[in-house]
C-alpha cells in the first residue's frame, strides 16, 4: 500500500543540527571508549548527572563534549523546550486524538490544569481512602468477611506498571491481604490465581481505561462465573468487584456499583496511567502514603525535567543519547538490565512505555519518517542475564546498548548487594574494555596449552569491547526513587518522540490486531462461512478443526 500522506514541516534529518551530527560521527569512527577514558582521567566524573535521587552515569557512551553540544543543538532545532512546556501545560500533544497527555498533572499538586487538579486530587483521595479501608479489613464481601485476596484484571498499561510496583515492595503488603494479577485471555492466567483464593474473601479489580478490552472483560466474566458457582446472586457478586476506568457508564452497565468505580481522565494514556486510579492495586499493596511518595518522586523528576539545563537534565540526556545510539550509531535495540530482583518486571513495563510510544513510522503531520525511530526494548534482571544473553552482548555481532539499573544503598542483604554491584559495574567495564588477542593468548598459554593450541583458542576468547552502556544508580530503593526512575523513562521517551517529530501518545496499530482477531475468531467458530482468509490462515484453521484421529 503506497504512502499517501500530506506534506508537512521539514523533517529533522534535513536540519543543520542533524547534518552536523552526521559529520561529527565520522570524526569518532576510530575512537574507542578506552581511548576516551585514557585521554581524560576525569571522564567518569564529568559525564554524569544527578537529580531526584538518581545518579546517571553516561560516560561509557562513545561521545565527547562536542557530541553533547551538537545533541543540544538538535534538541533546540526540534524545539524541545517548547514541547516540554506543551506537555506540562496540557496542550493537545496527542494530535491524532486531539488530547493532552496528563500523566504529569496527576502527580503535580500545583498542576497547571486547574480543572484537572481538583478532579485528580479528588480521585486520588477517594481511591486512597478505599485502599486504606481495604487494608484495615473494613471492606467486606457478600458473606460479611473481610477480603484476603485482591485480583487485578487488566492488561498492558492496566497491568504492567501496577504489577511491577506491587512486586517491588512485598514487605509493605498487609499480612493476610494478597494482591494478584491476571492479564492474558488464556484462562490459565486467571485460574492459576483463583486456585489460591476463596470466593467469599476475594475482590476483583476490573482495570480497563476503555472498558472494552477483550482479555479483561473475558477474565471478568470468568470471575463472575467463579463467584456465581459459590451461590452468589448478582447483588452479592457486585460486592466482590471494583473498577478503574474512564468509561463510568459502561462500568455501571456491566454491574459495578457506582461507589466502587474509580474514574480516570481520558487524557491519561494507558501506558502512562499507573499514577491514576489504575494504580489502585499499588495503593492497596503499599498503602496510600507510599503511593503518594511514588507520585512525589515522579513529581520531583518532573520539576527537574521541566527546569534543568539540558546538559544536566537526566531525561533529556538519556533521550538524546538514545537518538545518538539509534540514528548515528545504528543500534536499533536497547537492553534494560535491573540489578535489582524487585525490579524484574521493569523491562516488561518499559517495553510497552517505549515501544507503544515510539513504534511509529510517520511524523505528527503524517509524513513517513526516513530515519529510524523506536528501538526494540528488552532485558531482564541481573545477575541472571549473565548466565543467558550476556555472551551475545559481549561477543556477538549485534551491538546492543545497555541501561544498567542498580541501587547505591543496599536494598537486600549487604554482602549479596555487594556481589550485585560488583557484577553490575564489572559487566559495564567488560562491555567497554573487552579482551584483546594478546590478553587472550597470555591466558591460553598460562593454561598450559601448547603454542599452537593456545594461539587457536585465543581467537575464540577475544572480546571486542567498545560497547556502550549507561548506569543508573538509585541512591536507595524506595517508592520515591522508583517514581523518579519511571518518570525519568517517561520523559526520555517523550524527548525521543519530539526529536523524531512523532506522536508518543497514540497507538493506532494495535486496533488492526483486534479487528483481525474478531474475523479469525468467527472463521474458527464457523459463525460466518463467507470469511475469505489468506491460504495460510485458512489451512491453519482447517488443520485446527481437523479431528485428531486423521491428523497426518
Ligand atoms: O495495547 C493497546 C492498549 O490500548 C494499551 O495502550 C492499553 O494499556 C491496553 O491496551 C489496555 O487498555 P484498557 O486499559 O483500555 O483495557
Amino acid at each position: 500500500m503506497t504512502d499517501v500522506t500530506p506534506t508537512g514541516a521539514a523533517l529533522i534529518d534535513q536540519s543543520p543540527a542533524w547534518q552536523a551530527l552526521l559529520k561529527h560521527r565520522q570524526t569518532l569512527s576510530s575512537t574507542t571508549l578506552e581511548a576516551l577514558f585514557a585521554q581524560n582521567p576525569r571522564r567518569g566524573q564529568q559525564f554524569k548527572a544527578v537529580a531526584a535521587g538518581l545518579y546517571f552515569d553516561y560516560s561509557k557512551n562513545l561521545l565527547t563534549h562536542e557530541t553533547l553540544n551538537l545533541l543540544n543543538d538538535l534538541a533546540n532545532s526540534a524545539q524541545l523546550p517548547t514541547a516540554i512546556e506543551a506537555l506540562f501545560s496540557g496542550a493537545n500533544v496527542n494530535n491524532t486524538e486531539q488530547r493532552p497527555a496528563l500523566h504529569t498533572a496527576l502527580r503535580d499538586p500545583e498542576t497547571n490544569s486547574a480543572q484537572l487538579a481538583s478532579s485528580s486530587r479528588q480521585r486520588l483521595s477517594t481511591m486512597n481512602a478505599f485502599a486504606d479501608k481495604l487494608r484495615r479489613g473494613e471492606v467486606r464481601g457478600a458473606s460479611g468477611k473481610a477480603f484476603s485476596d485482591v485480583i487485578n484484571l487488566g492488561i498492558g498499561g492496566s497491568d504492567l506498571g501496577p504489577r511491577m510496583i506491587v512486586a517491588a515492595f512485598p514487605e509493605r503488603q498487609v499480612e493476610g491481604l494478597n494482591i494478584h494479577f491476571a492479564a492474558n485471555v488464556d484462562s490459565d492466567a486467571l485460574k492459576s490465581v483463583l486456585g489460591q483464593c476463596r470466593p467469599e474473601t476475594t475482590l476483583f479489580l476490573l482495570s480497563s481505561k476503555s472498558f472494552s478490552t477483550l482479555e479483561t472483560l473475558s477474565n471478568a466474566k470468568l470471575a463472575q462465573q467463579w463467584l456465581r458457582e459459590t451461590g452468589f446472586d448478582d447483588a452479592q457478586i457486585a460486592c466482590h468487584f471494583a473498577a478503574m476506568t474512564s468509561q463510568i457508564e459502561k462500568a455501571k452497565d456491566w454491574g459495578i456499583k457506582p461507589e466502587r468505580i474509580f474514574s480516570m481522565d481520558e487524557g491519561v494514556g494507558g501506558r502512562f496511567s499507573l499514577w491514576s486510579s489504575i494504580g489502585l492495586p499499588i495503593a492497596i499493596a503499599l498503602g496510600s502514603k507510599a503511593f503518594s511518595q511514588l507520585l512525589d518522586g515522579a513529581s520531583t523528576m518532573d520539576k527537574h525535567f521541566r527546569s534543568a539545563a539540558f546538559k544536566e537534565n537526566l531525561p533529556v540526556l538519556h533521550g538524546l543519547l538514545s537518538i545518538w545510539s539509534i540514528n548515528f550509531n545504528h543500534h536499533q535495540s536497547r537492553a534494560v538490565l535491573p540489578y535489582i530482583h524487585r525490579l524484574a518486571e521493569l523491562p516488561n513495563y518499559l517495553q510497552q512505555l517505549t515501544m507503544e510510544s515510539l513504534g511509529k513510522r510517520v511524523t505528527k503531520t503524517g509524513q513517513p519518517c526516513p530515519y529510524a525511530t523506536g528501538p526494540v526494548i528488552w532485558g531482564g534482571e541481573g545477575t541472571n542475564g549473565q548466565h543467558s544473553y550476556h555472551q551475545l552482548l559481549l561477543q556477538g555481532t549485534s551491538v546492543v546498548p545497555v541501561d544498567f539499573v542498580a541501587t547505591a544503598k543496599a536494598h537486600c542483604e549487604p554482602l549479596q548487594h555487594q556481589y550485585l554491584l560488583a557484577n553490575c559495574l564489572a559487566q559495564s567495564r567488560a562491555l567497554m574494555l573487552g579482551k584483546n588477542y594478546e590478553q587472550a593468548l597470555a591466558e591460553t598459554r598460562a593454561s598450559g596449552l601448547n603454542e599452537e593450541s593456545a594461539a587457536k583458542l585465543a581467537l575464540h576468547k577475544v572480546i571486542p569491547g567498545n560497547r556502550v552502556s549507561n548506569t543508573l544508580l538509585l541512591e536507595e530503593f524506595t517508592p520515591r526513587t522508583l517514581g523518579a526512575l519511571l518518570a525519568f523513562y517517561e520523559h526520555s521517551v517523550y524527548v525521543q518522540s519530539v526529536i523524531w517529530q512523532i506522536n508518543a501518545f497514540d497507538q493506532w496499530a494495535v486496533e488492526l490486531g483486534k479487528t483481525m482477531s474478531t474475523t479469525v475468531f468467527d472463521a474458527l467458530c464457523e459463525t460466518d462461512s463467507n470469511i475469505a482468509l489468506d491460504s495460510s490462515s485458512q489451512a491453519l484453521i482447517d488443520h485446527i478443526r481437523t479431528k485428531p484421529s486423521n491428523m497426518g
